[in-house]
């Protein structure tokens, strides 16, 4: 039968096998569609505006030291304050940063000119050692971003959890003892680094692991501002 097979197969059947013997790795083209963005920004001369938010941010805890209870763990000592901290002249400084990196997002998004995204929420977080935050998404909002205020060696990395549950339901083997390649990462970690902002979809999924910081006193804190973006009309 095999025999017979062979005698019958026409000659261009055999090309064909030869050609895909040939194929090179550069052949398979690979599109990325549905993305999910994460921005970062480093502020220029952001030691004073740090060391700024830090004093105003020990301040608005000693005014407000049971502050709200939200992804943090009040329990282990994490502080998170309201959320109008926009609305404080004390914080103009960073919402004029956060204002400009938003016009920046809307330009390369292509979101119509007769909105912007403008600031819902923002608040601050005070990890001290041994604190956390646990996985939560931000309803009801477009973008939502953190600024690294002040952030100690081995004080907690963010994780964003990939958003596709569905390619999570059958786990692929990869060659062990390598970095898989990004495109098929299911979580992804950044170390902070004060100074900078991520800004990421609401709707992703994000965690702090704990503060492991071995700094003496309130440098072992990590501090952060957060918010919260939807799109409004302009005046
Ligand atoms: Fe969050």
């Amino acid at each position: 039968m095999g025999h017979k097979v062979a005698r019958d197969t026409p000659d261009h059947v055999a090309v064909d096998s030869d050609s895909a013997a040939r194929l090179s790795d550069n052949a398979l083209k690979v599109t990325r569609y549905f993305p999910t963005l994460v921005f970062s920004l480093d502020l220029p001369d952001s030691e004073s505006l740090n060391a700024h938010l830090i004093e105003a941010i020990y301040a608005e805890r000693a005014r407000d030291d049971s502050g709200v209870n939200k992804s943090n763990f009040p329990e282990l000592g994490s502080w998170h304050s309201h959320v109008r901290l926009h609305k404080d002249d004390t914080f103009a400084g960073l919402v004029q940063q956060v204002d400009a990196v938003s016009d920046m997002m809307c330009r390369k998004l292509g979101y119509h000119t007769s909105y912007r995204l403008k600031i819902g929420t923002m608040w601050s977080i005070i990890n001290p050692p041994g604190s956390s935050n646990r996985a939560h998404i931000h309803p009801g909002c477009i973008w939502s971003g953190v600024y690294y205020v002040q952030a100690p060696k081995n004080s907690g990395r963010i994780e964003f959890i990939d958003p596709r549950t569905q390619n999570m339901m059958t786990q692929v083997e990869y060659i062990p003892g390598t970095r898989r390649p990004r495109n098929c990462w299911t979580k992804v970690r950044y170390q902070p680094v004060a100074g900078r902002m991520l800004i990421f979809p609401s709707w992703l999924y994000h965690s702090v692991a704990p503060n492991r910081s071995r700094a003496k006193g309130k440098d072992a804190d990590r501090i952060i501002m957060s918010f919260n973006l939807s799109q409004e009309k302009r005046r």
